[in-house]
């Protein structure tokens, strides 16, 4: 290590078939692996056979039914190999020893509370057999497992079931076979004292495919909404890609413990629990979104990944990107496309770009790495989808369509490359995909400065598009991209119709120069522009309008995305004037606007509740850049809500009674609509401080009937830090103490909280029963949201957050490494704060660096933090 993509070459073997034969056993379990191995063509002939391994215990080899003799191979804990193997097609057979309980890695084959279970992308398979563990090794599977019957019932593979029965001494077995070639990183199974819901999903083509759900026991009822979801998700592949599902049953296993969201694994997809189970006592409007799109993900993974994968892990974006790109596409067909698009961008703006700004910046297809879990980030798997959703709006949606269609055709069952996914797009787009590429290679957010002039005589607009691109880690300096600038001029009834270059203008520039002038005619009235519509590229748009141009953006432009984004526009620009002139009163005009926006929200109600949600205070830190005091920021912020809640108290909580809910609570998107505007009204309202208003949000959360209210109104007092928030923690905590993923809300709200009683709270909340540290979800709801979610505590000035965060991950790299290094990147803008603070995190990060035996994969962040 590290591993560059320069290096890629072909394996020297491949793998046709795999057996694996899994005995459970406690500590003692035996797998044993049957391959049949054959030269490959396009590797060097006569190489040695090496196949991976991660803290296996070697047991017996045999080839082609016979022990070879010692000299010939080599057995270790990390690595099998053969060094002169023969020169043909031959069976190699390995047994090796496991012990899943004391994995606490969470990679490869492990236990969780309810089953033992594998999880094995990216390089987990190792810590199972040894094998050719990389991507462009695709064999058929077939895989037998044995364990006790009483306790685990359940027995689970990739595939289709093909055997099963009873052995002596209470045990049983089942052999699972999956026909279609894969890559070892897809491989799992399952086995457990696990429930199950059933349903059928009947494809295009008439397949009857039999729908599993397995949770722990007792956790049937919350499976509903997953089921539904799969199936819609089911349908829309066949409707908007024409992918039908492939095997005869498809299976989902909620786990408890997880180091990631969900995955993929051939057939049997193995989940988060947290992204399975719901019910509206349990689970918010937010739980069910990200449900819904979760499974969407891990489900259209069976085409983008599974079906065509990829050939390296440098191809990351080729299945993460385009999936993600898929799951977006369905989430917005589903529910509303505008209200989608803003969420997206949004949490593109708050990860992506903060990753793209720092020590941590890379490209969307990394050239380098020193471990690869490390680049299951936002800029490979969101940036990666606006790629995708560029190439879309650059080539248009028939050629798009077709590109995909050619994609599917011409790979299937292969594992490629971005150049092979993008050749497709170059094909039925009929262009040449050169400079687009560029987006694979280059890290950092381009910045694209608009400067127009309208002139009355000529009646033309004369807009001036220029990019930079910033300097990143690696990456002195770039080229110009291509980017597609969607726009329209906006006069004083809406859209003006325009000419370009004589002919009608369509809507869409693409900028590939460093600097271009383009002259729109027929303009006969001064015009705002409104640029970047629907954020039709992952840039920072620089442009000159003045306040009162935000205002006619916001009340009248045809595009809903750049409406919200004026409003935005217009908030962060007073919250940065709040920051640096505290003592300066808030702008009226702006608190007019929102008032007279307010009378007309109900129409429709999401996309009202993401006007009224201020920018976050990482959202200023970011526009801030340098020197960054979060206690300034925060401070801005309060200020900007304040005078919105003692200017509009009274028509916010008058908006919020006209929305109250009118029977059961659903999850649908109409109604989360309505919950999201009474809740972003309530916040807003309880900024004025005012004793009803406070009241009230008391009164929702004792009587809310759902999750999402009553974990709204908790958040407002904790947030707000007020004396009625204790009693509430407290009832909320005998409420829901024997659910952890509820309980998970309560660490996560606690840890929150805005002032300086916070850190000995996650301190001694640390020690409290229902948390654990060898808990992915505890730790993440815990610390995650201290280190990630609470700029101001975090970000003490006395250093305090950052050395408690140093602390815990030396405690935690010692057990997983991965969930280690994950609360590492909490630091990855540690650079733009201001001296002194810098000083206390860049020592927390040195101190890390310099701790005896420290992961690769925990080393890897701080070195390049610090870099
Ligand atoms: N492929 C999974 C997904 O996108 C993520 C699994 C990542 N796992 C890991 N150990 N890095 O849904
Ligand atoms: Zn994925």
């Amino acid at each position: 290590r590290p591993v560059r993509l320069a290096d890629y070459r072909p394996p020297d073997y491949l793998v046709d078939t795999v057996h694996l034969d899994i005995a459970l056993d406690g500590a003692a379990t035996r797998v044993v692996a049957t391959l049949a191995v054959r030269p490959n063509p396009k590797g060097r002939s006569g190489a040695a056979l090496e196949l991976d391994g991660d803290a296996l215990t070697f047991v017996r080899a045999e080839i082609d039914g016979a022990a070879p003799a010692p000299e010939t191979y080599a057995a270790a804990s990390d690595g099998f190999t053969l060094h002169r193997p023969p020169q043909r097609p031959f069976v190699l057979t390995i047994e090796t020893r496991l012990d899943p309980a004391s994995n606490t890695q969470l990679m490869g084959l492990y236990r969780t509370a309810s089953c033992t279970c594998t999880q094995c992308e990216a390089e987990g398979f190792r810590r199972i057999t040894y094998f050719l563990d990389r991507p462009d090794v695709l064999a058929v599977y077939t895989t037998r497992i044995e364990a006790d019957k009483a306790e685990a019932p359940v027995l689970l593979a990739n595939g289709n079931r093909i055997e099963a029965g009873d052995l002596p001494g209470g045990r049983h077995y089942a052999v699972w076979h999956d026909p279609f070639p894969k890559p070892s990183y897809l491989f799992a199974m399952v086995a457990g004292d696990l429930a199950h819901v059933a349903d059928e999903f009947v494809t295009a083509s008439g397949r009857r495919v039999r729908l599993e759900i397995h949770v722990e026991p007792g956790k049937e009822g919350r499976c509903a909404y997953a089921m539904d979801a799969l199936k819609r998700s089911m349908r829309w592949d066949e409707e908007a890609f024409g992918r039908e599902y492939d095997l005869d049953v498809f299976m989902i296993v909620a786990v408890s413990d997880f180091n990631m969201g969900a995955m993929e694994n051939k057939g049997l997809n193995v989940f988060n629990d947290k992204y399975v189970l719901a019910s509206p006592e349990t689970a918010t409007d937010l739980d069910y979104a990200n449900i819904e799109a979760i499974i969407a993900h891990e489900y259209f993974h069976n085409w983008t990944g599974n079906r065509i994968t990829c050939r390296d892990w440098f191809q990351l974006c080729l299945k993460e990107g385009l999936t993600v790109f898929r799951d977006q596409e369905f989430s917005s067909d589903q529910r509303s496309r505008a209200v989608k698009r803003i969420i997206d961008v949004r949490n593109l703006r708050s990860q992506q770009f903060a990753e793209d700004a720092g020590p941590l910046a890379h490209p969307v297809r990394p050239e380098l790495y020193n471990e690869i879990n490390n680049f299951y980030t936002a800029t490979v798997y969101e940036k990666g989808a606006e790629v995708v959703r560029m190439l879309k709006a650059l080539i248009g949606d028939a050629a798009f369509r077709a590109g995909m269609d050619l994609y599917f055709r011409r790979h299937d069952g292969e594992a490629v490359t971005i150049e092979d996914f993008i050749a497709c797009f170059a094909e039925t787009g009929g262009r040449d995909l050169g400079q687009f590429m560029l987006w694979y290679r280059q890290s950092g957010t381009p910045e694209v400065k608009a400067t127009g002039q309208w002139d009355a005589k000529t009646r033309t607009y004369r807009l001036e598009l220029a990019q930079t691109i910033p300097p990143t880690p690696g990456q002195p300096s770039k080229e110009p991209m291509v980017i597609p600038v969607r726009l329209g001029l906006v006069g004083a009834s809406g859209d003006l119709p325009l000419r370009l270059a004589g002919r009608p203008f369509d809507g869409i520039v693409a900028l590939t120069e460093p600097s271009r002038t383009y002259v729109f005619e027929g303009v006969r009235e001064r015009p705002v522009p409104s640029l970047l519509r629907g954020f039709s590229a992952p840039v920072k748009l620089v442009h000159e309008l003045e306040e009162a141009d935000l205002l006619t953006l916001f009340e009248r432009d045809s595009d809903p995305f750049n409406r919200w984004q004026a409003a935005q526009s217009y908030a962060t620009g007073l919250i940065l004037r709040a920051v640096r002139k505290p003592d300066l009163p808030i702008d009226a005009r702006f608190v007019a606007a929102i008032g007279t926006f307010l009378d007309d929200a109900r129409r429709d109600p999401a996309f009202a509740a993401l006007t009224l949600t201020l920018p976050s205070e990482t959202d200023i830190a970011r526009e801030i850049g340098v020197n960054v005091d979060p206690d300034a920021i925060f401070a801005g912020r309060q200020a900007l809500r304040g005078a919105i809640g003692r200017a509009l108290h009274g028509q916010l909580m008058r908006l919020r009674e006209e929305l109250a809910g009118a029977g059961p609570y659903s999850p649908d998107a109409a109604g989360a609509g309505r919950r999201a505007l009474r809740n972003a009204a309530l916040y807003l309202a309880c900024g004025s401080g005012r004793a009803e208003v406070l009241a009230a949000v008391a009164r929702q959360f004792a009587a809310a009937d759902n999750m999402t209210d009553r974990h709204a109104a908790l958040s407002i007092l904790t947030l707000s830090d007020v004396p009625e928030a204790e009693p509430a923690l407290q009832s909320f905590y005998e409420r829901y103490r024997d659910d952890p993923l509820v309980i998970d809300k309560w660490l996560m709200v606690q840890a929150q909280i805005p002032t300086t009683g916070t850190l000995d709270r996650v301190k001694r909340l640390m020690g409290h029963p229902a948390f654990s540290i060898g808990n992915p979800n505890r730790v993440r709801a815990l610390i995650g949201a201290f280190c990630s979610g609470n700029p101001t505590q975090f970000n003490r000035a006395d250093g305090e957050g950052f050395r408690f965060l140093a602390a815990v991950v030396l405690d935690i790299d010692g057990k997983n490494p991965q969930l280690a290094a994950r609360l590492v990147s909490a630091l990855r803008s540690w650079r733009s704060l201001e001296p002194v603070r810098r000083e206390h995190a860049g020592a927390a990060l040195r101190g890390l660096a310099e701790a005896p035996s420290l992961s690769r994969d925990v080393s890897d962040i701080v070195g390049r933090a610090l870099a």
